[in-house]
């Protein structure tokens, strides 16, 4: 069957191939590509490649390659509609098997070639002789034409149906028009008209290259001074950032991220081919979802005034919490980076860039704003807070520098807030220490058998043991790999037993089963056996049997070190006793 390509390009977005292969192949990056042991002939150096970019994977040794598709295609071995099928079950994408789900796909595909038809005819616009007050704007602006180029603008004529009359001439209906967010409706006439009227026009275009929206600026100091397409079926503006298609293949390393479309678009003119803009709207975690899959460092550049600083405080979270490395760029003498380029220019801007202030020094800054330092009382309370903001900085570089610069703004001696940084972070490593030791145990206890009299005492080594007999059980050959071990060496006593009874049948060519152990376990050792030697496990290699059988080693090996040295510290204590005795 044919799927729409709107959907097919959605399930390829929405399924990277790094992600896909990565669940089956174990990948390490090289450079842009990532390379593992080929899933499709065994082979012990790893001549499989992935190339996220590109969307494919290729393996050097037996030639196998294709898109994410094809992948799922050979490793699951279903045929193609199913492999897509089976995609999109992945991503929780709806397969548009029936009518109406096909035809929202086409109805997507027609606002986009509308949009995209609307971008063209207000780029055109342009040249119109209506366009003068646009085109004395735009270079008031000191937009060059390369920008108007790069960025599609256009201008919306001063007339109530202009684009209208233009797109239903080209067989797009009003009803498409009203659905793409382009026309308003007249409540008592029924009649439509264009939403963008005598203004500059910038067209949104999401990641993957269609038009899917607009803003509109007006050209004097009317309001609203900027208009923007509302949310469609093809418009999402917590999903979406302005630029962001150039921005993907920018070579700079970081996205700055602005608040305006003239910022990004001033920021691209002067050579900074990294800057997005968010929508009219504060950033989401969306936003900064898909900013982490295209870089690893993030530079705020929000206004300078209150809003600004709030929307940054409130982006650092966000941001940090998808792994993203976030700076905070502070402007002087402008209010933003538009502004900021015009007046010093790109060399200056630079400057600031590499600069740019990272988050601690902005959070400690931001914290000192909230106090009035004139008074004692206001300076201990922030000499307080500041300590316990230094304690989360996360090396001792940034602590005892910070340190000593909170210690000035408190007017108090870099010794006296160096001991209440410190306290605040014995006390913040004590948490989460406590905190950590829960985590272990839980998962830890997650382990465990059942039965409490079976607990595990060493919970790596046992789950080491638990593969050893399961693959054992499976492939006995592997008994030739098991040099070093002895019953001994099992943490788990009944694991010990299991392994000396099997090895025994093994040397007089006897099939190893459960049944041969019944006589020397207890039924919770049974039923504990059963359920470790049942558990999935990854296929068979000799690679993992043998990490087994190394952990193993290791911690019997750390076991009768640490017996032998608290053996030697208690006669060593002992001796001492005695010594003092003697005197
Ligand atoms: N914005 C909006 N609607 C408004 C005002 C602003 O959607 N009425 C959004 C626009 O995306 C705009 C951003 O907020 O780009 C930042 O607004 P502002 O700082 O006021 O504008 P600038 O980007 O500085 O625009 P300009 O330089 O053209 O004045
Ligand atoms: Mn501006």
């Amino acid at each position: 069957m044919a799927f729409p390509s709107a959907f097919l390009d959605e399930l390829n977005s929405r399924n990277p191939i790094e992600d896909v292969v990565g669940q089956y192949v174990a990948l390490t990056r090289k450079g842009s590509n990532l390379f593992g042991l080929c899933p499709f002939h065994g082979e012990k150096t790893a001549s499989f490649s992935v190339a996220p970019e590109k969307g494919i994977y290729y393996c050097f040794g037996c030639h196998k390659g294709g898109g994410v598709i094809n992948f799922i295609m050979e490793i699951e071995n279903l045929s193609y509609p199913d492999a897509v099928r089976f995609l999109a079950k992945r991503a929780g994408l709806e397969v548009p098997e029936d009518g109406t789900n096909q035809s929202q796909y086409k109805k997507k595909e027609r606002l986009w070639a509308l949009c995209k038809e609307s971008a063209r005819f207000f780029n055109e616009q342009l040249r119109s002789p209506n366009a003068g007050e646009v085109r004395a704007y735009i270079a008031k602006r000191g937009l060059s034409r390369a920008t108007v180029t790069r960025f599609g603008l256009g201008f919306a004529p001063n007339a109530w149906s202009a684009l209208l009359d233009a797109m239903t001439a080209k067989g797009f209906t009003k009803e498409e028009l009203y659905d793409a967010g382009l026309v308003l409706q007249n409540r008592e006439k029924g009649t439509f008209y264009d939403r963008f009227r005598n203004r500059l026009m910038f067209p949104i275009i999401d990641v993957r290259g269609n038009v899917i929206g607009f803003g509109g600026r007006v050209m004097d100091d009317s309001t609203p001074k900027y208009l923007n397409s509302p949310e469609t079926i093809i418009f999402n503006k917590r999903r979406n950032l302005f630029a962001m298609n150039i921005v993907k293949k920018s070579k700079q390393g970081f996205i700055i991220l602005t608040e305006g479309y003239m910022d990004a678009i001033a920021l691209h003119q002067y050579g900074f081919d990294c800057a997005v803009a968010s929508l009219g709207t504060s950033l989401t975690q969306e936003h900064a979802d898909m900013l982490s899959k295209y870089t690893n460092e993030i530079v705020l550049t929000y206004d300078g005034d209150a809003a600004g600083q709030n929307a940054t405080q409130r982006a650092i979270p966000m941001l940090e919490k998808t792994g993203l490395r976030v700076k905070v760029l502070r402007m002087q003498g402008a209010k933003d980076p538009d502004e900021f380029l015009k007046k010093y220019g790109a060399d200056r801007f630079k400057l600031l860039l590499e600069g740019s202030e990272n988050q601690a020094e902005y959070r400690l800054r931001s914290l000192r704003m909230k106090f009035d330092l004139t008074t004692d009382e206001q300076k201990v309370e922030f000499a307080k807070q500041a300590a316990e903001l230094i304690s989360t900085y996360s090396t001792a570089v940034e602590r005892e520098i910070y340190g000593v610069r909170a210690a000035e703004m408190a007017g108090l001696s870099p010794e006296t807030m160096k001991l209440e940084i410190g306290k605040a972070f014995k006390r913040r490593a004590a948490t989460e220490k406590k905190t950590q030791e829960k985590r272990d145990l839980e998962i830890a206890a997650a382990r465990q058998p059942r039965a409490r009299e079976l607990r595990y005492d060493n919970v790596r080594s046992a789950m080491a043991e638990e593969g050893v007999l399961r693959m054992l059980l499976r492939e006995p050959a592997l008994f030739d790999r098991t040099g070093g071990l002895t019953e001994e060496t099992f943490s788990v006593p009944m694991f010990g037993k299991v392994f000396s009874v099997w090895k025994q049948r093994h040397l007089e060519d006897l099939p190893l089963d459960l049944s041969c152990l019944a006589e020397g376990l207890s039924s919770a050792e049974m039923s504990h056996l059963t359920g470790v030697l049942q558990k999935q496990d990854a296929p068979l290699s000799d690679d993992a049997f043998d990490d087994c059988v190394r952990i193993i080693r290791e911690e019997y090996r750390h076991a009768q070190v640490s017996d032998a040295s608290s053996l030697r510290a208690m006669q060593e204590s002992l001796r001492k006793k005695k010594g003092y005795g003697g005197t």
